[in-house]
């Protein structure tokens, strides 16, 4: 039983798979780079999955849709290539995952950037006010992401996009835990950069990931070469997507990509976000009714991501017997989110984490509790 979703998504819907077997035996040359009908295909179908996925999160510039290979490259791209100055600020939060914080840290110290990492609070209020008193005069940008991987809390985007575009600040959306399950409207919602991995939410293969670069904003590149264009230059050709797409693409994972977006397309976000929270609730109500275990994040507004603790017992004791006596994977441990367990007091013995998709079931959470359950009772008798 796969309960770790916030991780990666499990099972990939048939289609996915049979789209990319397709890739694989039919037409998985190197796109763009030939004139040969398998490389023209190639090429089409990911010009197909760049239009696609620029139409469903509402963004006019298929062009500027760049493949990467998951969200933390992704967001490497954008926080790296971003034209920060010693002395510019960004604005981010406590929650953030590693892949934000640690390039953010690295910036600070190769090029003297200041960072100020907000605390949201562990309930479902987001203080908006608070928030915009953190900004400075050297503000350059605000990174957040959209649902916290490890409390499931959600963040205003849309508030916050709003907040940027009226102070003239780049506005960076991680959307690692949210894309696929909750709507985003890249233009409406004022983001300028928006990174998100395909495997996910978007039911897509692992390898995959996508930065959207808004118009507004230039970026530097962090790879050069190997566009497969304008090859009698020694510069990186200025266009997107080339200009931040170096390498051969993942054709066969773009492919599955465009499977998994078309699935979740067809299932319909609505339904698959109101899935994913009936069966939080019913994972939440059933936490809470047995002794020893703390769960911790929102009432409301949240993600199907549960974190809990079990009284004395090691996080990652509760993981391995989940997986080895009852088959069940989840994940515990720091979630790549240290300060995040700060703010929730479990940065020591850290908390176990079940995150569901669309195709878990409501028997598969009866069947973790009643395991969390006798695990309890094993140990407290
Ligand atoms: C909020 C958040 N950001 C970024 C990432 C990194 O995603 P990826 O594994 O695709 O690099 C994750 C992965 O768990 C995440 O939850």
């Amino acid at each position: 039983m796969y309960l770790d979703q916030a991780a990666t998504s499990f099972p990939k819907p048939p289609e996915v798979v049979e789209a990319m077997t397709k890739a694989l035996t039919e037409y998985a040359a190197n796109p763009g780079r030939s004139g040969h009908r398998m490389s023209v295909k190639a090429n089409e179908v990911i010009s197909q999955a760049r239009e696609q996925l620029a139409d469903f999160f509402g963004f006019s510039y298929p062009n500027r849709v760049c493949f990467t290979s998951n969200a933390t490259s992704a967001l490497n791209q954008a926080l790296k290539g971003f034209r920060f100055q010693s002395g510019d600020h960004v604005l981010t939060t406590s929650y953030e995952h590693n892949s934000v914080r640690r390039p953010l840290e690295n910036l600070k110290e190769k090029t003297g950037i200041k960072i100020t990492y907000f605390d949201p609070g562990v309930g479902e209020n987001f203080d908006m006010d608070a928030f915009e008193r953190a900004i400075t005069p050297h503000t350059k940008m605000i990174v957040v992401s959209h649902g916290s991987n490890l409390t499931g809390k959600i963040t205003p985007i849309d508030e916050i996009g709003k907040l940027a575009k009226e102070s003239g600040i780049a506005f960076l959306v991680d959307a690692a835990q949210t894309a696929g399950v909750l709507p985003i409207n890249l233009e409406e919602m004022n983001i300028d950069l928006l990174a998100f991995p395909g495997h996910k939410g978007l039911l897509g293969p692992q390898g995959t990931g996508v930065l959207m670069v808004g118009k507004g904003v230039e970026l530097d590149p962090i790879f050069q070469g190997g566009t497969g264009s304008r090859s009698e230059s020694t510069q990186q050709p200025a266009v997107y997507p080339e200009f931040l797409e170096s390498g051969t693409l993942n054709t066969p994972g773009i492919a599955g990509l465009l499977a998994g977006l078309e699935t979740v397309k067809k299932l319909g976000l609505d339904s698959i976000y109101s899935h994913e929270l009936q069966l939080t609730q019913k994972l939440i109500e059933g936490l809470r009714a047995i002794d020893y275990v703390t769960i911790y994040g929102p009432q409301t507004n949240r993600l199907g991501v549960v974190p809990f603790t079990i009284e004395g017992i090691d996080g990652q004791e509760i993981a391995i017997i989940l997986d080895q006596h009852y088959n069940i994977a989840v994940r515990a441990g720091l979630h790549c989110t240290p300060i995040g367990h700060e703010s929730i007091g479990t940065s020591e013995s850290g908390a176990v984490r079940i995150s569901v998709g669309p195709y878990n079931t409501e028997e598969e959470i009866e069947q973790a509790l009643k395991a969390i359950e006798e695990i309890v009772e094993g140990y407290f008798g």
